[in-house]
């Protein structure tokens, strides 16, 4: 059996006065008896300051195995070689060894690019060959950072953070993936920086951490522990785990811990329910930056009372920049947003998620809307509107006859597909893009994790779907004709197939017309999913664009300019189909949407608000590539011309990502890499792109290998569905 002393590495980073939580260290009596302990490994780095003076006081130096980390890495391609020559050699003189048992590469490193990271790993390759390094190995914070780097190399270690609040890398199988690849596992932080440990918080960070350390404590008190004891044991309850870097302040405290891991055993507490996934709680890199603490304050408050802060993914503001991103907005007018604070913004990013082309709160819809208050919204009987809007929803589409109201996306979705399994009485649907929240559509997750990936976003959990669905709906790839039609002749009980007419990647030519003419010959419902595209690129659907007509089409987002209204729009024999299923809901019957509706419809069509919006994105996608060319950075510019969206070609996409919003919000523009775009944006786009222009200066300098994490301001934000608290 193995001893768990073994599995200790006497962490140094504390000898660093500015680490940590603590002020009382006392790291003299600690290295003339650590052999004494029976401790063996020493983790330190060149820049943790006074880490080699008290190293260099150990006695047989040499029958320590030293864990030690590259310092930040400035130097441009050419100077690596030289630079990692310079910095190794530097830590064996400094501490006086002749070997290094791991040489880790640290964090402020990441992400460099693919060509930097090959020839650092080349490099360190020869030292490890002339053993002088037995393991090369990353240290990292993140699962992202390090899934970035295996893309480039596999590392022989990791060393990665891991307590009770940080359980990232003991989610799923990760920890099994990294053993599969042989890589040594080194746990770090298993005391967060001594926050668990029953510090004084400084007051700034007690706005993040109060709640959460305040049910930690009541965890403690209640089961009558001590927290060195439940955060050891935690730790090493992970039997995948090689090692543990263990912090300390002074001897007694060391010995206590030691004793803790000599004797432990086993680990009985379930303390999944303690997991956050806030990077600003997890990554102490980002506590001592200056925060805007009255968005913290706010959106912690609003998590508070609303589990996951918003019943929107794309609202809440870890999508965009944690914490700097503004939480509540107290009016907006055009595409002009002031926050709770008064500030005032121009909304180059998602314009209400897509809702308001021709404008945040819209005089004319506005005033209609008041009169209909006036008047009454809802009441016993129907409202006229309902078929004044059916009338005009089905003279623009002459192949449609009948309508539906909804009031939300996937309500809508999941009306049309209830017509079309009533009208095939076929259960399962071919699916291609994004159809909401609901079961039918996260089901096809249950058979495969990944499944959704491919069309949507990773990650996407099927927790609280009936496993019995497995089966039902079935991912196919865009453009991708040859693969929908083996789906579909291998599955004889699909009977729809539900699909965006295009979002990110234009339709190869006749892509649209193959599976239009397939799904004729196979006698399958072809439901076009116009939720987001509606309105955009013609008055009505896209689909209106490419001549393919489907037998039901789904509007929503933007055709009440904002005020809660989706339509399904299809062929008679299928919609009558709503007269023998029950599809009924009160809140489909009010007067707002579908009088909103026509009075947003009858602008747009005045205005030709989809040729206004589409030509400002062209010229948005125009200007993009042409600043990304100024700057030799390698851009992909793509989304439809009036939904443009632009990414980085490097690993540091996302973090380029979240530069340019941090930077813009100091110039009171609300900016990622996607602009939906609105009739209003003409008049602040030089401004935009003028902001826009400086700071793809610096963004080249970070290309050309300036480091870029002491820059950024804030947390990551998170990509995709990876969180969704
Ligand atoms: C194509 C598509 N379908 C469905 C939905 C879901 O709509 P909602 O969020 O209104 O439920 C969306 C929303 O983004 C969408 O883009």
């Amino acid at each position: 059996m193995q001893n768990n002393i073994n599995k200790i590495i006497a962490g140094f980073a504390q000898s660093d006065p500015k680490y940590g939580l603590t002020k009382n260290k006392n790291f003299f009596s600690v290295v003339k008896n650590l052999k004494k302990m029976g401790i063996n490994k020493i983790d330190t780095s060149p820049s943790y300051t006074n880490s080699q003076k008290y190293i260099s006081n150990l006695d047989d130096l040499s029958s320590y195995e030293i864990t030690s980390k590259l310092p930040i890495l400035n130097y441009k391609y050419q100077s690596i070689e030289k630079e990692i020559k310079r910095n190794i050699h530097q830590i064996l003189k400094n501490n006086n060894i002749s070997r290094i048992e791991t040489l880790l590469i640290h964090d402020p490193l990441l992400p460099l690019d693919e060509k930097k990271w090959k020839k650092i790993y080349k490099c360190l390759n020869q030292f490890k060959k002339k053993k002088i390094i037995n393991k090369i190995g990353i240290s990292v914070y993140t699962v992202k950072e390090t899934k970035d780097i295996l893309k480039i190399f596999i590392p022989d270690a990791i060393q990665f953070p891991l307590n009770i609040f940080n359980q990232e890398f003991i989610q799923g199988d990760f920890l099994q993936q990294l053993k599969k690849k042989k890589i040594t596992l080194i746990a770090r932080s298993i005391f967060l920086q001594g926050l668990l440990t029953n510090q004084k918080l400084p007051k700034k960070l007690s706005i993040i951490f109060k709640k959460k350390i305040y049910e930690w404590k009541k965890f403690l008190k209640i089961n009558n522990e001590n927290a060195e004891n439940i955060c050891l044991k935690f730790a090493l309850s992970f039997k995948k785990i090689d090692y543990f870097v263990i912090g300390f302040d002074n001897l007694k405290q060391l010995q206590k811990n030691s004793a803790i891991i000599k004797k432990f055993k086993n680990f009985s507490y379930d303390l999944s329910h303690f997991y956050s996934n806030d990077e600003i709680f997890i990554d102490p890199r980002f506590w001592r930056k200056k925060l805007n603490l009255k968005n913290l304050n706010d959106w912690e408050r609003l998590k508070r009372y609303v589990p996951s802060g918003s019943m929107l993914l794309s609202k809440k503001p870890v999508q965009f920049l944690p914490i700097g991103w503004p939480v509540f907005y107290k009016k907006a007018k055009g595409c002009v947003i002031w926050d709770k604070y008064n500030t005032k913004y121009i909304d180059f990013s998602l314009m209400g998620i897509g809702t308001n082309i021709i404008g945040y709160s819209n005089s004319i819809v506005n005033n209609n809307n008041k009169k209909i208050l006036e008047t009454s919204n809802v009441s016993t009987l129907n409202s006229e509107y309902d078929l004044k809007l059916s009338k005009k929803l089905i003279s623009m589409h002459p192949w449609a006859s009948k309508s539906l109201f909804a009031r939300t996306g996937a309500e809508a979705n999941a009306i049309a597909l209830r017509l079309a399994r009533a009208s095939t009485k076929k259960d399962e649907v071919a699916i291609c893009g994004y159809h909401g929240w609901q079961d039918w559509y996260l089901s096809s997750n249950l058979n495969n994790k990944k499944n959704l990936d491919k069309i949507l976003l990773p990650g996407l959990s099927t927790i609280g779907i009936p496993k019995k669905m497995e089966g039902l709906a079935h991912p196919f790839k865009y453009n991708d004709f040859n693969s929908l039609k083996k789906l579909i002749n291998k599955n004889k009980n699909i009977g729809t197939i539900f699909m965006e007419v295009e979002r990110n990647e234009k339709p190869k030519k006749d892509f649209l017309k193959k599976v239009r003419k397939f799904a004729s010959q196979k006698n399958i419902v072809l439901i076009f999913d116009e939720c987001t595209s509606a309105f955009r690129e013609t008055f009505g659907g896209l689909h209106k664009k490419y001549k393919v007509n489907p037998d039901i089409a789904v509007f929503g987002k933007s055709i009440a300019n904002g005020i809660p209204l989706t339509a399904v729009i299809g062929k008679k024999e299928i919609m009558d189909f709503s007269r023998q299923s029950f599809i009924s809901s009160t809140f489909w019957t009010d007067s707002l949407g579908p009088a909103s509706a026509l009075s947003t419809l009858q602008q747009m069509e005045k205005i030709k608000s989809w040729e206004k919006i589409s030509s400002i994105g062209k010229k948005i996608k125009k200007e993009w590539k042409k600043i990304g060319k100024k700057y030799n950075v390698s851009l992909k510019v793509s989304g439809l011309d009036s939904m443009p969206m632009f990414t980085f070609a490097s690993l540091k996409n996302q973090y380029y990502k979240n530069f340019i919003t941090q930077e813009m919000l100091k110039k009171n523009i609300l900016a990622s890499n996607t602009v939906y775009c609105c009739i209003q944006h003409d008049k602040y786009l030089n401004l935009y792109l003028h902001e826009l222009d400086k700071i793809f200066k610096k963004i080249k300098e970070f290309e050309n290998g300036k480091n870029i994490m002491p820059y950024l301001e804030n947390p990551i934000s998170n990509n995709g569905f990876g969180r969704l608290n």
